[in-house]
């Protein structure tokens, strides 16, 4: 079969296209500049479809050997055009997750602009320790009546302690007994036992107000009350909880203790409990040496406390103690003056405070 020279020289100048398709597309060093190859070359006015347009002018005999070699030449163009594409894309999205890549494990940033107040530190701290012994988190309300703060905690009207207590009274309405700022936590205690069911195991931390204020006293500060009823509770059991708990928290093992008799209306018998330190020129290390330091009071919970919360003290007995959370972190942290808590000075907080990142646990350690 004869071909004339028009079919001829559209045959050659399609195969030097191919050649220049296959230069242009597999060199075209991103997305954009392929989409401008494919534009100039198989686009409305590119070379492909030119060469297409000039079919009209070869003899009917070669126009289909002519048509079929342009639409081959159309296919592999789209598919190197299509095959460019595909690499192109990896290539970018690869380029975007290196640039956009996050290390997830980068340490969290050392400084936050906050800290943690060494009182709530210690309160977390005290909660973690008792937590493990199966206590739960107790409340009651800073506003308290005579009830519960006095009278079911057998404190009754002319009773003395109420004068020691140095308690900060509400107005009182016409004609009722006013409500005062709770002066201990300890009406937790009757809060607990008359709403829920015995036994009973719940420490409740918070805020209590005395009118007192010098170096050692402030107006309101921070109390942790314990209790603990069950059946067959004694003494026993409420030193050996407490030891436990000086231990966890001053984080020492060897650490001495001493339960003194006390008096707290409250609890019979009472005592308070005492750890080892040793005091220095300008030092207080807790848990050796031999002088001693007053932590908490405590004492088997009176009947009569019992009694006015409707439990007969002949099934139900059990161990009550309180402490000053605000004396503990001194205690453990070497913070000298207390008034220095409630100042709200920023240095001070970031040089006691604590990073909000390190939650107190027993098995991470409780201040690290
Ligand atoms: N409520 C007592 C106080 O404020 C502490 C205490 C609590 C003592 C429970 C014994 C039992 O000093």
């Amino acid at each position: 079969m004869s071909m004339d020279a028009g079919t001829m020289t559209m045959l050659e100048g399609l195969d030097a296209l191919r050649a220049e398709i296959e230069a242009s597309l597999r060199e075209a060093p991103d997305l954009r500049a392929l989409d401008e190859a494919r534009v100039a070359l198989l686009g409305r006015k590119g070379r492909v479809t030119d060469l297409a347009k000039g079919l009209g002018r070869l003899s009917p005999e070669d126009r289909p050997a002519a048509g079929q070699a342009i639409n081959r030449l159309k296919a592999e163009a789209e598919a190197l055009l299509q095959a460019r594409r595909d690499h192109l894309a990896a290539a970018e999205m690869d380029a975007r997750l290196q640039a956009e890549r996050v290390d997830v494990t980068l340490p969290a940033r050392r400084r936050s602009a906050g800290a943690i107040h060494p009182v709530s530190q210690v309160m977390d701290e005290i909660v973690a320790i008792f937590a493990e012994m199966g206590f739960a988190v107790a409340e009651g309300p800073d506003v308290e009546d005579d009830f519960h703060n006095f009278t079911a905690l057998n404190i009754p009207p002319e009773h003395p302690s109420r004068q020691m207590m140095d308690t900060f009274y509400l107005e009182p309405e016409e004609g009722t007994v006013p409500f005062v700022l709770r002066t201990h936590t300890s009406p937790v205690q009757v809060r607990t036992m008359r709403t829920g069911k015995p036994p009973f195991r719940v420490i409740a931390p918070g805020r209590t107000y005395r009118s007192d204020s010098d170096a050692t006293h402030t107006p309101m500060f921070h109390q942790c009350e314990g209790l603990l009823i069950d059946r067959r509770t004694h003494m026993g059991h409420l030193k050996g909880c407490l030891i436990e708990f000086v231990r966890a928290f001053f984080e020492r093992d060897d650490i001495t203790t001493r339960f003194r008799p006390s008096y707290f209306p409250f609890t019979e018998p009472s005592a308070e409990m005492d750890v080892g330190c040793r005091r220095t020129k300008d030092e207080l290390v807790v848990g050796e040496g031999s002088d001693w330091l007053e932590v908490l009071g405590c004492g088997m919970v009176h009947p009569k406390v019992l009694k006015a919360v409707g439990l007969d003290p002949a099934q139900w007995q059990g161990f009550a103690f309180g402490m000053g959370i605000d004396r503990m972190a001194m205690l453990k942290y070497g913070i000298p003056d207390l008034r220095t808590f409630f100042e709200g000075d920023a240095g001070w907080l970031r040089h006691y405070g604590f990073s909000p990142l390190d939650l107190p646990t027993l098995f991470a350690g409780l201040s690290r």
